[in-house]
């Protein structure tokens, strides 16, 4: 807990309550991330919004996330890319999906949503396998050990002009620390690493502070 975390979380409040309001559904959501398996993990209101916009700003009408959970940023996804889009969301846990799919029926997005349940990244090698039609928007936001593989798996589904976000790439600051026994750390500064050496990619990180504490999102454009 940092001295400032009281007047990040105020600023998010405000910020929450002046240009992100939240509707049932989404409250819904959020709420019930608290019996996945992985509570309070999902993204804050105005996060889950700048994840929306940059869809929209994309253009996206196809959506790839790694890590539903409750499906909360799954919510927002699903409504950025408007009735005609889709988006394709892989989960571990029966358990997280079940929760996800009552939470993707009550905000109306269901029909345009696909919950795949297994291992992400063999979630991520059918969809490769199937031929399926690129996506425009990859969101990765699972186990953070497994970036490099779902980096890798991102390219086999994309196109150029396709963006990539990367969630929890700060970690309280951890990420500057080469020798961390964290493999969640090692795993962001790995998949860092491949962006950086990868010619087709081209990318910034940014800091975050608020109700979710010190993190950060990377942000991808695939150039070729
Ligand atoms: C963790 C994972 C997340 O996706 C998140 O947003 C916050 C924390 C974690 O692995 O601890
Ligand atoms: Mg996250």
């Amino acid at each position: 807990m940092y001295e400032s975390e009281g007047a990040w979380r105020e600023v998010d409040a405000y910020f929450v309550d002046t240009l992100v309001p939240e509707d049932p559904a989404l409250i819904g959501a959020r709420e019930s991330g608290q019996r996945t398996t992985m509570p309070q993990a999902e993204v804050a209101p105005n996060q889950g919004k700048l994840l929306a916009m940059l869809c929209q700003i994309a253009g996206a009408t196809r959506v790839l996330e790694f890590g539903t959970l409750a499906g909360y940023s799954t919510v927002w996804l699903a409504r950025a890319v408007g009735v005609d889009g889709r988006v394709t969301t892989l989960e571990l846990e029966e358990h997280n999906a079940a929760i996800a799919r009552a939470n993707l029926d009550r905000a109306g997005v269901a029909d345009r949503v696909d919950v795949l349940v297994g291992p992400a990244a063999e979630s991520a090698q059918r969809l490769i396998e199937d031929g399926t039609e690129p996506y425009d928007f990859v969101f990765i936001d699972a186990d953070k050990p497994s970036n490099p593989a779902y980096l890798r798996a991102s390219l086999a589904l994309t196109r150029p002009g396709s963006v990539i976000v990367i969630d929890n790439v700060v970690r309280n600051g951890s990420v500057t620390d080469p020798d961390s026994p964290d493999d969640r750390v090692q795993g962001v500064r790995a998949v860092l690493a491949e962006i950086a050496r990868d010619a087709r990619l081209d990318a910034t990180a940014l800091q975050t502070v608020g109700s979710k504490g010190w993190d950060g999102f990377t942000i991808v454009r695939r150039t070729g």
